[in-house]
């Protein structure tokens, strides 16, 4: 009854072609996990809809949340109420003005690195192997092997879900910490202009296959997962916690601890969202225990979205 209603005021008011209302999708579908129930999800295809969309979903008293590329996200067996927002991908071109660019959030991060890199424009060559969109690894402050996405960011064009409004902040206007940006969960990333150094097409090839190859080494890449489970504590590696204590190889249902890298839990034997969950328990009780040390969760997790933080 209300995706009918909600179908029908949405073409009415921001049209078919630039918001496509997907019910009951199952978010197994659309996150690197392969874990998630069903819910009700929104591909934005026009970003100026936007201000309208969320007018509507307020109306109506929907909740809801954006989604990234859904490479570091859990999502609940029994999947969502409310709406899940996700911003096509768009064939959007790249924007190049000398060594500045701007990228489009709904972009994969890879194709952007590579994209720039044809430009010889290069400082972003460790963000190569980290799966998902710009939008994703900008919330988040992706990094690897040396690069985070925020030190690149001169400015940043987000719709604010608080006011409703699209806002270009400057760089005093936002943090990027690690793992953590001052983004509220209802701020949707659209574009960001990064400033890169430039350096030869053909070196900024070799550092890429040289994280590719560092990242292969270490890191589970062919199973499925959500990348890291935990933050680095201050001072520790959570990898190198977890492994000293012996759980590599710990399994519950069908989640298992990595053999190839310990922060990491990958869905080997059609794992749920609620074997995930109680590994995740299991090794922050046994580092706790252990170690004394407190792992905060780096994986985003949705039960319910109208309880999100
Ligand atoms: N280590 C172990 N056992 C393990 C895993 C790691 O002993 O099972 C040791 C390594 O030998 C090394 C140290 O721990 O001495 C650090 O390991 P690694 O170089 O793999 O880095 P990490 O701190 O575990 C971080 C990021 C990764 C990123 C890599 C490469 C976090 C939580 N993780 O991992 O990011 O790819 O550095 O720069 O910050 C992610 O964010 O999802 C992610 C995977």
């Amino acid at each position: 009854m209300r995706s009918n209603a909600l179908k029908e005021e949405m073409a009415g008011r921001v049209g078919a072609a630039a918001a496509l209302w997907l019910p009951g999708e199952l978010m197994a579908r659309h996150t690197s996990l392969g874990i998630g129930g069903p819910a009700d999800v929104i591909e934005i295809r026009d970003a100026f809809c936007l201000p309208e969309l969320v007018a509507i979903l307020r109306e109506y008293g929907i909740p809801w949340r954006i989604m990234g590329g859904g490479t570091n996200l859990l999502v609940a067996d029994e999947g969502l109420e409310g709406v899940v927002l996700h911003l096509a991908r768009t064939w959007k071109a790249l924007e190049f003005q000398s060594n500045r660019v701007e990228v489009p959030a709904s972009q994969n991060l890879g194709t952007a690195v590579m994209e720039c890199a044809k430009r010889n424009l290069g400082g972003m060559e460790g963000l190569i192997g980290v799966p998902g969109s710009v939008g994703g690894a900008l919330r988040m402050n992706a990094g690897a092997y040396g690069t985070q996405i925020g030190d690149a960011v001169r400015s940043l064009t987000v719709f604010r879900g608080a006011v409703g409004r699209v806002e270009t902040l400057q760089t005093s206007e936002m943090r990027f910490e690690y793992r953590h940006t001052s983004f509220a969960p209802d701020d949707i990333m659209l574009s960001a202009l990064l400033e890169l150094p430039e350096r030869p097409y053909t070196d900024i090839l070799e550092r890429v296959k040289q994280c590719n190859q560092r990242r292969r080494a270490s890191q589970p890449v062919n199973e499925k997962s959500a990348g890291c489970i935990f933050k680095n504590p201050p001072g520790y590696s959570a990898g190198k916690l977890i492994d000293e204590l012996g759980l590599k190889g710990t399994r519950v249902g069908g989640a298992v601890v990595s053999e190839r890298h310990a922060n990491f839990v990958v869905n080997r034997f059609q794992a749920s969202a609620s074997d995930i969950l109680k590994l995740i328990e299991l090794i922050r009780e046994r580092v706790l225990r252990a170690c004394g040390v407190e792992l905060e969760e780096e994986v985003i997790i949705w039960r319910d979205i109208a309880k999100l933080q």
